[in-house]
């Protein structure tokens, strides 16, 4: 609805006890509680709805020391949402300077863990942004998690987010998924269903 503005987020001494699983969200706009944080924040406020621990982590910022604080909290996530507005396009530069660095320093606290990236925009890149941060994903072996559409939401400002209906279903239902999936392997690894087994990287450049 115009103007209305979501719950705030559980804070840490607030969380239900028994919450077992965490996500972490980095917004990757230079804008702290913008667009694609209002986006973030519904994610999250379904996942929380589900049990799930949630932290959205400011990564507009792709500092050295702001990515290496991160990298220790994806460590203990078991699953990651990446958000970006668009900028030309694309995703935000800050954003890919950050999750260069990110990925090869988070290595494998990474690996099968479910991900999903979401798009802000005013109009249009939506789905050439969400491309370029599900690549990060893929190379990781981490699960991707979908929606009932292409995960963006349209608006220059949070209240305009909030008008896009579409969006924020795309967001909620999101949420839900991710918490379905997560349960889902906890309930295998619980019944003995492991992590596959991996292989030493191979690696070619097309000439032998
Ligand atoms: C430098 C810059 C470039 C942008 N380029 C696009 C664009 O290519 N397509 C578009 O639809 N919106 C574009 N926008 C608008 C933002 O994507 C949109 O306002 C977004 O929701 C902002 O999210 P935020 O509040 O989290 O930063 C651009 C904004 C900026 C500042």
């Amino acid at each position: 609805m115009p103007g209305q503005h979501l719950p705030p987020l559980r804070k840490k001494n607030e969380q239900k006890e028994g919450w077992i699983m965490k996500v972490l969200l980095l917004n990757g706009s230079p804008r702290k509680e913008g667009c694609t944080f209002t986006a973030l924040g519904e994610v999250a406020r379904t996942l929380n709805e589900a049990g799930i621990e949630t932290e959205i982590f400011q990564a507009g910022n792709p500092d050295k020391e702001n990515v290496k604080a991160a990298v220790q909290k994806m460590k203990v996530a078991d699953a990651l949402v990446v958000g970006s507005p668009v900028y030309w396009a694309s995703p935000s530069g800050q954003i890919i300077e950050f999750m260069d660095q990110f990925v090869s320093m988070a290595g494998n606290d990474l690996l099968y863990k479910p991900a999903a990236a979401v798009a802000s925009a005013r109009r249009a890149g939506t789905t050439a942004t969400l491309e370029v941060l599900t690549k990060y994903f893929s190379f990781y072996q981490m699960p991707i998690v979908s929606s009932n559409y292409w995960n963006m939401v349209h608006g220059n400002t949070p209240d305009e987010v909030q008008q896009d209906e579409e969006g924020m279903q795309i967001m909620r239902i999101l949420g839900r998924n991710m918490a379905w999936l997560l349960k889902c392997i906890e309930a295998g690894r619980k019944n003995g269903v492991d992590m596959p087994e991996t292989e030493e990287k191979i690696k070619t450049n097309f000439i032998r």
